[in-house]
């Protein structure tokens, strides 16, 4: 098999900022509950004509221009996301015509908040075989469309956002070392937009029941998201034939700084070694890591050779870890 690495990266968030206070104003809130309990004090939203394309589509240009890669050259995007632009065609299709990759086949993947990690780990596959030489792997979402702006538990939580990588053939010994993925759907319950599928279609009643919005137990995913973490985190290490302590750089899904606390202090990582900007971003769903990633490495704080640990969770429930040498 061939070695696999991420040759560039990119990633876009849109330019309006609505703050905890912002927040106050339409629910039952405060900045103090939404920051003690989150850490979150603003998120991004894109406008009323903004699609999860247009937002992904920015992302990968950048990545590609990052990655010295022309559009022309991908033979594969694989997009990540629970908010499409609708439900057919793939938002990858839209994104491969807005960017003119006119020798890309083209899906989307849908594996909640992991659904970044879960791409990577699919979209590594066609090139350590050889089938293709470049992938552009994205993450991308207009959450802020499918969240009840009248419901507290969940309307502080999500932004707007995307990101992407270009995969292609590294060095041996560098790049994608392991990955993991995991599910377990009997904890679908916990985290879901119950109308707009075949299940419940939209109608009048689903629309007036608000089953067109993200519901969630905020305190069973808050559980299965520390322990998630952990587990994926410890099975791509084994995979990797490395140690936590080997790690030099952790990037995780941004969605609540205590989770994220919790899953280091379980791991005996310090939390120095972690990326987090989910004060600023919020919870981007399948965009966090790749979002979070590109802006790790624009700063400086994942430097060349290091061993860095990519981990998610979400919707599913799901949840993925890969290890990277850079
Ligand atoms: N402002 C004020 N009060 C609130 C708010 C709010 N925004 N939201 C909830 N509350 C209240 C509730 O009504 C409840 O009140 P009650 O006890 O009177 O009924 C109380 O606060 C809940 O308190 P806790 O259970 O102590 O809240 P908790 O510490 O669990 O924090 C939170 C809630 C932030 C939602 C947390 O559970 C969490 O982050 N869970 C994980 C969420 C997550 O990561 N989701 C995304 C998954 S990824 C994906 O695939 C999309």
């Amino acid at each position: 098999l061939r070695p696999v690495g991420i040759l560039g990266t990119g990633s876009y968030l849109p330019e309006k900022i609505i703050t905890n206070h912002d927040i106050e104003k339409m629910v039952d809130t405060s900045d103090e509950w939404i920051v003690t309990r989150t850490g979150i004090k603003e998120r991004r939203i894109a406008d009323k004509d903004t699609a999860t394309s247009d937002l992904a589509t920015k992302a990968a240009l950048k990545a590609l221009e990052d990655a010295n890669v022309s559009a022309e050259e991908i033979d594969l995007i694989i997009l990540a996301t629970l908010t499409p632009d609708m439900l057919i065609p793939a938002t990858a299709c839209i994104v491969q015509n807005n960017i003119g990759a006119k020798n890309a086949a083209a899906f989307d993947l849908e594996a909640g908040c992991s659904g970044f990690i879960y791409s990577l780990t699919v979209g590594k596959q066609f090139i350590a075989t050889g089938m293709y030489k470049k992938v552009l792997v994205i993450g991308a979402e207009v959450l802020s469309k499918f969240v009840d702006w009248s419901d507290r538990n969940t309307c502080v939580l999500f932004g707007d956002g995307a990101g992407a990588v270009v995969l292609g053939e590294t060095k041996e010994g560098m790049g994608m070392l392991s990955e993991h993925m995991g599910a377990n759907g009997e904890g679908g319950k916990f985290l879901n937009i119950p109308a707009g599928g075949s299940k419940i279609p939209l109608s009048v009643s689903s629309i007036e029941e608000r089953l067109n919005y993200i519901k969630m137990d905020g305190s069973e995913v808050f559980k299965f998201a520390v322990r998630a973490m952990h587990k994926a985190s410890l099975e791509a290490l084994k995979l990797s034939g490395h140690d936590i302590e080997d790690i030099d750089y952790l990037v995780p899904h941004q969605a609540n700084t205590r989770i994220i606390n919790s899953a280091m202090k379980k791991l005996k990582l310090d939390i120095e070694k972690v990326y987090v900007n989910l004060d600023k971003v919020a919870n981007t769903s399948a965009a966090s890591v790749p979002i979070a990633l590109d802006e790790a490495i624009k700063q400086g704080a994942i430097k060349k050779g290091d061993l860095v640990l990519l981990v998610g969770f979400g919707a599913g429930l799901t949840w993925g870890a890969s290890v990277i040498r850079w």
